[in-house]
């Protein structure tokens, strides 16, 4: 049974698909705690799962790379074998990201390494893409640069405003994160491999 931390900063749909996937006791993962960097309304899931939940502001520490320190202490107690950061909005240190490498990885609605950062889905409408999708990556120090362990690819449709072409690329996220989770949780892929 593979042991998670979810990080989340917004809504947290891609939390809620995991917690639902992890209720079935024939799925190989199990999540530990969900943590937040606010009271994001994605802890509500959570609480409804009987999930424990930590939330750790920025705004209380003097710097960004004391808050991640806290983090990490969460994480540490909890001792999870994955770290699943889905929508978590904020750039973590490297000191973070080299504690939990390789178990750290991140969801992100575009086709990395096509339109990284936080408006992937706004540049790729602005750059007049005719496809996007979602993608599952290693977390390295880098803003959304770390190896890609898997990508699902979506058409964009003309016309289409970035609220309805988000909404399209989390239905695909949701089910990705899923898919990919099990797939880690019974090694039929190998973050250590997909690492070196
Ligand atoms: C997702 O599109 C994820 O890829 C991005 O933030 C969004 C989070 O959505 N990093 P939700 O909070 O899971 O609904």
């Amino acid at each position: 049974m593979l042991s998670i931390v979810v990080l989340v900063s917004g809504s947290g749909s891609n939390l809620r698909a995991l917690l639902e996937a992890c209720d079935n006791p024939l799925y190989p993962a199990k999540i530990l705690a969900v943590g937040a960097d606010s009271a994001a309304a994605g802890l509500e899931h959570a609480e409804e799962f009987g999930v424990p939940t930590f939330v750790v502001s920025e705004g209380n520490f003097d710097s960004r790379e004391a808050w991640a320190e806290r983090v990490l202490e969460h994480i540490r107690f909890l001792k999870p074998e994955l770290v699943v950061l889905a929508g978590f909005m904020k750039i973590l240190p490297e000191a973070f990201v080299e504690a939990l490498s390789p178990g750290l990885i991140n969801l992100h609605p575009s086709l990395l390494p096509d339109f990284p950062g936080a408006n992937a889905v706004r540049d790729a409408l602005a750059a007049g893409a005719n496809k996007t999708g979602s993608t599952i990556h290693l977390v390295d120090k880098g803003v959304d640069t770390g190896p890609v362990i898997s990508q699902r690819e979506l058409e964009i449709l003309p016309g289409e405003t970035q609220a309805e072409l988000h909404e399209r690329i989390k239905v695909i996220e949701r089910k990705h994160l899923v898919d990919v989770v099990k797939q880690i949780a019974v090694q039929e892929i190998k973050l250590e491999e997909i690492a070196r």
